[in-house]
Protein backbone atom coordinates (compact mmCIF):
# COMPACT_ATOMS: atom_id res chain seq x y z
CA UNK A 1 0.00 0.00 0.00
CA UNK A 2 1.27 3.35 -0.89
CA UNK A 3 1.99 6.19 1.95
CA UNK A 4 0.01 9.11 2.15
CA UNK A 5 3.50 10.67 1.16
CA UNK A 6 3.71 8.59 -1.85
CA UNK A 7 0.02 9.34 -3.32
CA UNK A 8 1.18 13.17 -2.90
CA UNK A 9 4.45 12.62 -5.08
CA UNK A 10 2.49 10.63 -7.99
CA UNK A 11 -0.22 13.10 -7.95
CA UNK A 12 2.49 15.47 -8.34
CA UNK A 13 3.48 13.70 -11.21
CA UNK A 14 0.27 13.18 -12.61
CA UNK A 15 -0.01 16.82 -13.38
CA UNK A 16 2.75 16.71 -15.43
CA UNK A 17 3.14 15.38 -18.80
CA UNK A 18 6.51 14.61 -19.99
CA UNK A 19 7.01 17.70 -22.57
CA UNK A 20 5.86 19.85 -19.42
CA UNK A 21 8.23 18.36 -17.01
CA UNK A 22 10.92 18.53 -19.48
CA UNK A 23 10.38 22.02 -19.73
CA UNK A 24 9.87 23.25 -16.41
CA UNK A 25 12.74 20.96 -14.98
CA UNK A 26 14.41 23.28 -16.79
CA UNK A 27 13.09 26.59 -15.44
CA UNK A 28 12.85 25.11 -12.18
CA UNK A 29 14.89 22.39 -11.26
CA UNK A 30 14.89 18.75 -11.45
CA UNK A 31 14.34 18.74 -7.28
CA UNK A 32 10.35 20.60 -7.14
CA UNK A 33 9.22 18.99 -10.26
CA UNK A 34 10.21 15.29 -9.13
CA UNK A 35 8.60 16.43 -5.92
CA UNK A 36 12.20 15.58 -4.19
CA UNK A 37 12.92 17.67 -0.74
CA UNK A 38 16.77 17.78 -1.66
CA UNK A 39 17.25 21.54 -2.49
CA UNK A 40 19.22 22.88 0.55
CA UNK A 41 17.19 25.18 2.54
CA UNK A 42 20.39 26.38 4.27
CA UNK A 43 21.62 26.98 0.73
CA UNK A 44 18.43 28.86 -0.50
CA UNK A 45 18.32 30.82 3.00
CA UNK A 46 21.81 31.99 2.17
CA UNK A 47 20.80 33.11 -1.15
CA UNK A 48 18.30 35.24 -0.13
CA UNK A 49 15.63 33.85 -2.16
CA UNK A 50 13.53 32.27 0.86
CA UNK A 51 10.04 33.83 0.96
CA UNK A 52 8.72 31.51 3.58
CA UNK A 53 11.21 30.00 6.37
CA UNK A 54 10.51 26.50 7.52
CA UNK A 55 9.49 26.90 10.55
CA UNK A 56 10.80 24.28 13.27
CA UNK A 57 7.91 21.82 15.41
CA UNK A 58 10.80 19.69 17.22
CA UNK A 59 9.03 20.51 20.68
CA UNK A 60 6.75 18.07 19.27
CA UNK A 61 8.82 15.49 19.78
CA UNK A 62 8.29 13.07 22.94
CA UNK A 63 4.23 14.17 22.74
CA UNK A 64 2.10 10.87 23.99
CA UNK A 65 1.01 9.16 20.66
CA UNK A 66 3.03 10.04 18.38
CA UNK A 67 6.32 8.39 18.02
CA UNK A 68 9.77 10.25 16.87
CA UNK A 69 9.63 8.59 13.59
CA UNK A 70 5.98 9.50 12.79
CA UNK A 71 6.54 13.09 13.53
CA UNK A 72 10.15 13.22 12.48
CA UNK A 73 9.07 12.20 9.34
CA UNK A 74 5.85 14.08 8.62
CA UNK A 75 8.37 17.36 9.63
CA UNK A 76 10.21 15.77 6.57
CA UNK A 77 6.96 16.04 4.22
CA UNK A 78 5.90 19.47 5.88
CA UNK A 79 9.80 20.85 4.77
CA UNK A 80 9.19 20.00 1.10
CA UNK A 81 6.24 21.86 1.03
CA UNK A 82 7.85 24.80 2.11
CA UNK A 83 10.70 24.37 -0.22
CA UNK A 84 8.61 23.71 -3.30
CA UNK A 85 6.12 27.12 -2.25
CA UNK A 86 9.18 29.12 -2.37
CA UNK A 87 10.54 27.44 -5.85
CA UNK A 88 7.06 28.25 -7.36
CA UNK A 89 6.72 31.84 -6.05
CA UNK A 90 10.67 32.56 -7.36
CA UNK A 91 9.80 30.66 -10.62
CA UNK A 92 6.42 32.95 -11.12
CA UNK A 93 8.21 35.84 -10.30
CA UNK A 94 10.44 35.16 -12.98
CA UNK A 95 8.09 34.53 -15.51
CA UNK A 96 6.33 37.56 -14.76
CA UNK A 97 9.43 39.70 -14.89
CA UNK A 98 10.41 37.83 -18.28
CA UNK A 99 6.97 38.84 -19.43
CA UNK A 100 5.94 35.03 -20.05
CA UNK A 101 2.73 34.67 -18.52
CA UNK A 102 0.95 33.65 -21.14
CA UNK A 103 2.98 30.52 -22.03
CA UNK A 104 1.32 27.08 -20.62
CA UNK A 105 4.26 26.95 -17.89
CA UNK A 106 3.24 29.95 -16.09
CA UNK A 107 -0.51 28.35 -15.87
CA UNK A 108 1.17 25.21 -14.46
CA UNK A 109 3.32 26.71 -12.05
CA UNK A 110 0.34 28.80 -10.41
CA UNK A 111 -2.17 26.05 -10.73
CA UNK A 112 0.14 23.90 -8.68
CA UNK A 113 0.46 26.95 -5.89
CA UNK A 114 -2.35 26.01 -4.32
CA UNK A 115 -1.25 22.36 -3.13
CA UNK A 116 2.20 23.54 -2.29
CA UNK A 117 1.15 26.68 -0.21
CA UNK A 118 -1.41 24.94 1.84
CA UNK A 119 0.20 21.64 1.95
CA UNK A 120 2.69 24.40 3.98
CA UNK A 121 0.06 26.48 5.55
CA UNK A 122 -2.23 23.49 6.41
CA UNK A 123 0.58 21.45 8.33
CA UNK A 124 2.14 24.63 10.42
CA UNK A 125 -1.68 24.94 11.64
CA UNK A 126 -1.75 21.23 12.92
CA UNK A 127 1.90 20.92 14.02
CA UNK A 128 0.65 24.56 15.89
CA UNK A 129 -2.45 23.13 17.21
CA UNK A 130 -0.92 20.12 18.70
CA UNK A 131 1.73 19.91 22.03
CA UNK A 132 -1.14 21.10 24.47
CA UNK A 133 -2.42 18.69 27.90
CA UNK A 134 -5.34 18.65 28.94
CA UNK A 135 -8.95 19.03 27.29
CA UNK A 136 -10.80 22.59 26.09
CA UNK A 137 -11.34 24.66 28.84
CA UNK A 138 -15.08 24.59 30.08
CA UNK A 139 -16.51 27.56 30.08
CA UNK A 140 -13.68 29.32 27.68
CA UNK A 141 -15.27 31.48 24.60
CA UNK A 142 -14.21 28.42 22.46
CA UNK A 143 -16.17 26.12 24.63
CA UNK A 144 -18.84 28.83 24.59
CA UNK A 145 -18.82 29.18 20.87
CA UNK A 146 -18.78 25.64 19.87
CA UNK A 147 -21.86 25.08 22.11
CA UNK A 148 -24.04 27.79 20.52
CA UNK A 149 -22.91 26.51 16.94
CA UNK A 150 -23.44 22.85 17.58
CA UNK A 151 -25.62 22.73 20.81
CA UNK A 152 -22.78 21.51 22.99
CA UNK A 153 -19.18 20.70 22.69
CA UNK A 154 -19.89 16.78 22.60
CA UNK A 155 -21.96 17.22 19.34
CA UNK A 156 -19.15 19.27 17.88
CA UNK A 157 -16.28 16.58 18.76
CA UNK A 158 -18.63 13.86 17.35
CA UNK A 159 -19.26 15.52 14.39
CA UNK A 160 -15.53 16.79 13.77
CA UNK A 161 -14.33 13.41 14.58
CA UNK A 162 -16.76 11.85 12.41
CA UNK A 163 -15.17 14.46 10.07
CA UNK A 164 -12.18 12.97 10.13
CA UNK A 165 -13.25 9.30 10.23
CA UNK A 166 -14.60 9.61 6.50
CA UNK A 167 -13.53 7.06 4.08
CA UNK A 168 -10.24 8.64 2.46
CA UNK A 169 -7.91 11.20 3.13
CA UNK A 170 -7.54 14.91 3.70
CA UNK A 171 -8.25 16.94 6.64
CA UNK A 172 -10.84 17.44 9.08
CA UNK A 173 -10.83 21.67 9.82
CA UNK A 174 -12.96 23.63 12.63
CA UNK A 175 -13.73 26.44 10.03
CA UNK A 176 -15.09 29.81 11.72
CA UNK A 177 -16.88 32.06 8.91
CA UNK A 178 -15.04 35.40 8.71
CA UNK A 179 -18.74 37.03 8.22
CA UNK A 180 -21.21 34.98 9.86
CA UNK A 181 -18.49 34.62 13.03
CA UNK A 182 -20.44 30.69 12.91
CA UNK A 183 -18.54 27.65 13.13
CA UNK A 184 -18.51 24.88 10.43
CA UNK A 185 -16.30 21.69 10.03
CA UNK A 186 -15.37 20.83 7.08
CA UNK A 187 -14.01 18.19 5.23
CA UNK A 188 -10.68 18.87 2.69
CA UNK A 189 -9.97 16.46 0.14
CA UNK A 190 -6.99 18.34 -1.19
CA UNK A 191 -5.07 20.64 -0.06
CA UNK A 192 -5.97 23.00 -2.46
CA UNK A 193 -9.67 22.21 -3.02
CA UNK A 194 -13.14 23.13 -0.97
CA UNK A 195 -11.98 25.49 1.75
CA UNK A 196 -15.35 27.96 2.80
CA UNK A 197 -13.96 31.44 1.35
CA UNK A 198 -13.41 33.81 3.63
CA UNK A 199 -12.69 31.17 6.44
CA UNK A 200 -10.93 31.32 9.40
CA UNK A 201 -8.99 27.63 10.27
CA UNK A 202 -9.71 27.21 14.38
CA UNK A 203 -8.79 23.33 14.57
CA UNK A 204 -6.79 21.13 11.87
CA UNK A 205 -6.37 17.68 11.83
CA UNK A 206 -4.41 15.76 8.81
CA UNK A 207 -5.60 12.45 8.14
CA UNK A 208 -3.36 11.58 5.30
CA UNK A 209 -2.20 8.03 6.28
CA UNK A 210 1.08 9.56 6.67
CA UNK A 211 -0.07 10.86 9.81
CA UNK A 212 -0.86 8.18 11.39
CA UNK A 213 0.03 5.26 9.78
CA UNK A 214 3.37 4.35 10.65
CA UNK A 215 1.79 4.22 14.55
CA UNK A 216 -1.54 3.08 14.43
CA UNK A 217 -1.94 1.28 10.83
CA UNK A 218 -5.40 1.29 10.05
CA UNK A 219 -6.52 2.46 13.57
CA UNK A 220 -7.46 5.80 12.79
CA UNK A 221 -9.93 6.21 15.56
CA UNK A 222 -7.03 5.59 17.95
CA UNK A 223 -5.04 8.12 15.80
CA UNK A 224 -7.78 10.15 16.65
CA UNK A 225 -8.35 9.94 20.03
CA UNK A 226 -4.17 11.07 20.66
CA UNK A 227 -4.90 13.46 18.52
CA UNK A 228 -7.63 15.25 21.07
CA UNK A 229 -5.22 14.52 23.96
CA UNK A 230 -2.53 16.32 22.17
CA UNK A 231 -4.53 19.52 21.26
CA UNK A 232 -2.92 22.82 22.39
CA UNK A 233 -6.18 24.30 23.00
CA UNK A 234 -4.74 27.54 23.93
CA UNK A 235 -3.35 27.84 20.56
CA UNK A 236 -6.48 27.40 19.13
CA UNK A 237 -8.51 29.95 21.31
CA UNK A 238 -5.93 32.58 19.70
CA UNK A 239 -7.18 31.60 15.95
CA UNK A 240 -10.54 32.98 16.99
CA UNK A 241 -12.27 35.74 15.52
CA UNK A 242 -13.79 37.22 19.08
CA UNK A 243 -15.50 40.39 17.02
CA UNK A 244 -17.57 37.90 15.19
CA UNK A 245 -20.34 35.89 16.32
FE1 LIG B 1 0.59 15.74 6.69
Amino acid sequence: MKTGKEREENRDLLLLNRRRFLSLSGILGLGLISGQTDISMASAEKEGKMTYPSKDYNRLIGMEGFSDTLLKNHFTLYQGYVVNTNKLMEGLSQLLKEGKTGIPEYGELKRRLGWEFNGMRLHEYYFENLGGKGGIQKGGKLFQKLTESFGSYEAWEKDFKATGSMRGIGWAVLYQDILSGKFINFWINEHEVGHPAGGMPILIMDVFEHAFMIDYGLKRADYIGAFFRNINWVEVEKRLLLHKG
